[in-house]
């Protein structure tokens, strides 16, 4: 599902789409799956940050939960819509982890992008069209605490919430 004029492609069910960043976010590793769907080469991402695939569909709020998360030596779970260099729209599921060294000092960040669930990618759409209205009229803060609300209210766990709406689509993921 894509609110955009673009085209929208999907993973497989083993697409595996890797990358690393230093302590910045500027990525230092992009496997050949990111290549694919990126389709920007390495010499083109290598040393930018992430936002190079950021798709205008994506609230704010939600990256700043991932940095939150990550600023607390947490791995973020989440469905996030991308935009690859010739305008392919792609949603996937997203594990992101800080990478540590033997001292257990952080160096860096790591994401393996999966498959997403039909259900997650539905029902997560809505909710960030809701996050984005919101940014749009009154800013990021308030679509922030709109979100944190929404959890708080269904008694949710933003991780648990991600997983279970991951696991729904054991049976067949999202086309
Ligand atoms: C390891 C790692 C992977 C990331 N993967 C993505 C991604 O696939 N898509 C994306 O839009 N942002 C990703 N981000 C978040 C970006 O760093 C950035 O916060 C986001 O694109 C929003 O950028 P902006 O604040 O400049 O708009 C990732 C961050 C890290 C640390």
């Amino acid at each position: 599902m894509n609110n955009y004029s673009t085209k929208e492609v999907f993973l497989e069910d083993n697409t595996l789409i890797t990358s690393k960043t230093d302590l910045k976010g500027k990525i230092i590793y992009g496997n050949q799956d990111f290549i694919k769907y990126g389709e920007y080469t390495e010499k083109e991402f290598l040393d930018k940050p992430h936002n190079l695939i950021r798709h205008p569909q994506m609230p704010k709020a939600a990256f700043k939960l991932l940095w939150e998360t990550l600023y607390k030596k947490k791995e973020f779970f989440a469905f996030v819509c991308n935009l690859s260099k010739n305008n392919h729209t792609y949603w996937v599921f997203a594990n992101i982890t800080p990478s540590y060294d033997e001292q257990g000092n952080v160096i860096g960040y790591y994401s393996v992008r999966r498959r997403p669930s039909k259900e997650g990618v539905m029902t997560m759409q809505g909710i960030y069209n809701k996050l984005l209205e919101i940014e749009k009229t009154q800013g990021m803060e308030k679509s922030f605490a709109f979100a944190l609300d929404f959890l708080k209210e269904n008694k949710l766990e933003w991780d648990s919430f991600m997983v279970e709406l991951q696991n729904k689509g054991k049976e067949g993921g999202y086309r």
